[in-house]
């Protein structure tokens, strides 16, 4: 169970779509509030339940349980023209969006028309100097760029039209893309969502005096964190597990569990370092079988060997308790698996020692890749025809429980949860009951 009177982190540890949107559906079953904190519709969290798939960009992926409610914290950048979009959409599949229900922190900044023209355009000219980020366009740097500049409006100003006029006349420049018929829309998701707006920090914090289970929806991941990440190469907010207890308002000891999210594998979306990359036939394969086109945007998404040096990092920046890792099914059949276990810095030909620190080291680190065994199933199967009997209180085969040994063995966390597709039902936890994180345990 999720601890009572406390909160849980499910946070990315490699460059975002790590699944997530599929450990929060999981989970959600025994949470009392499940909560975005930070980023926007930049993020797509992918979850299927019965066949049916469902994405959530905005919404926290615990709507699909009943039995939470859900927010988004102040930490969100919220374009209303997506979130009133996905409303509309899930209120259409029969989930519950009363105000009861779902919340948004009125302190949560608005993505503009303009936004997203400035995020185009800045990406135009970057490109143009060979050094496009890729952004998913959806406006993310620049609104939070205008939070930063105090220019910015909040969702509390979208619910009464005379003060956005008011606002909207000390930022002129924030016009382009607000003809009168959009402003007019505008202003009608306001009103709508004005019964949604609440404190959503205070709400938590009560949540969890009267012994709540708070449970807090990371989006991308840590590599993309704007200070801690490969910049410039990142996303434009903060993500490590103090900056998600920021985004929505509760004091950082209430994380008790700070779960990292990874692949058996990595991917990336976007330009910037990625190494332990693939190229050819493999690539094109994980790809393939592991579905890897970006549930926001529909790129391919890049895809490499699971990285222990970065991941070692991540644990440390963030505190990991705890690691889910997903997809291995997606592995199954190839003869050997790579782990990147050290950089080698190309200038020195020398094993690098710490992170690197500017783009030109970044751009410099070559992969060093230990292999294990691969293996043909993930979850063990006693059937004669399959595979060998098991150890009765090994759900995962030998071949992938070395592999989860090597990686809790360098990275120093031990692994709670493994995926084994992306059904809901689908995934192993792992582990003595008696760990801190064993709470996590359904
Ligand atoms: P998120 O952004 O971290 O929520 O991740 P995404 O939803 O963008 O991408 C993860 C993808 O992997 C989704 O399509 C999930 O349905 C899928 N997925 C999650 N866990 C597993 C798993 O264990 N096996 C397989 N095959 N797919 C999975
Ligand atoms: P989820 O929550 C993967 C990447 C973009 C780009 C960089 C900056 O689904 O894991 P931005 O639009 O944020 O300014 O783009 O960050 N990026 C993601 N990559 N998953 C995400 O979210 C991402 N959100 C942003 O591809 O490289
Ligand atoms: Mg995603």
């Amino acid at each position: 169970m999720l601890e009572h009177g406390a909160a849980t982190l499910i946070l990315g540890a490699q460059y975002g779509d790590e699944g997530k949107g599929k450990l929060v559906d999981v989970l959600a079953e025994h949470a009392d509030l499940v909560c975005r904190v930070q980023g926007g519709n930049n993020a797509g969290h992918t979850i299927w339940v019965k066949g049916e798939k469902i994405v959530t960009h905005l919404m926290p992926s615990g709507v699909l349980r009943e039995n939470c409610e859900v927010a988004i914290g102040a930490g969100v950048v919220v374009d209303p023209f997506v979130l009133a979009e996905e409303m509309s959409g899930l209120s259409a599949k029969g989930f519950d969006l009363r105000p009861e229900r779902f919340s948004v922190d009125y302190r949560a900044h608005v993505i503009l028309p303009y936004h997203k023209a400035v995020d185009m355009q800045r990406e135009l000219s970057r490109a143009k100097a060979g050094a496009a980020i890729g952004t998913t366009g959806r406006g993310i740097g620049p609104a939070y760029a205008s939070k930063a500049y105090r220019d910015g409006p909040r969702m509390i100003d979208l619910t009464t039209p005379s003060y956005f006029d008011a606002w909207l006349a000390q930022h002129p420049h924030m016009e382009e893309g607000l003809s009168s018929d959009v402003r007019a829309a505008l202003m009608g998701i306001g009103k709508q969502l004005a019964p949604h707006l609440k404190d959503v920090a205070m709400m938590a914090c009560n949540r969890m005096a009267v012994g709540g289970r708070v449970l807090v929806e990371g989006a991308q991941g840590a590599m993309l964190d704007v200070s801690f990440g490969t910049y410039p190469y990142v996303t434009s907010s903060s993500l490590v597990a103090g900056a998600c207890a920021g985004g929505l308002g509760i004091p950082p000891w209430k994380l008790k569990n700070v779960v990292g999210v990874i692949k058996a594998y990595a991917t990336r979306v976007g330009n910037g370092p990625f190494p332990g990359e693939l190229s050819g036939a493999l690539e094109t394969r994980i790809r393939e079988v592991g579905r890897e086109f970006g549930s926001t945007t529909g790129r391919s998404r890049r895809v490499g060997w699971l990285d222990l040096v970065a991941l070692r990092y991540l644990a440390r920046v963030n505190g990991l308790t705890g690691l889910a890792i997903m997809k291995a099914d997606v592995l199954s059949g190839l003869e050997d698996v790579g782990l990147v276990t050290a950089y080698r810095d190309a200038r020195t030909g020398k094993i690098a020692e710490g992170s690197p620190m500017s783009a030109e080291a970044w751009n410099a680190m070559e992969p060093v890749v230990e292999f294990c065994p691969g293996w043909d199933f993930v979850v063990s199967d006693t059937s004669e025809t399959q595979g060998q009997p098991q150890p009765k209180d090994s759900p995962v085969s030998p071949a992938y429980a070395h592999f989860l040994k090597k990686v809790e063995d360098f990275v120093g966390v031990p692994i709670v949860y493994a995926s084994t597709g992306p059904e809901r039902t689908e995934g192993v936890w792992l582990g003595p009951e008696d760990v801190p994180f064993g709470a996590l345990r359904p």
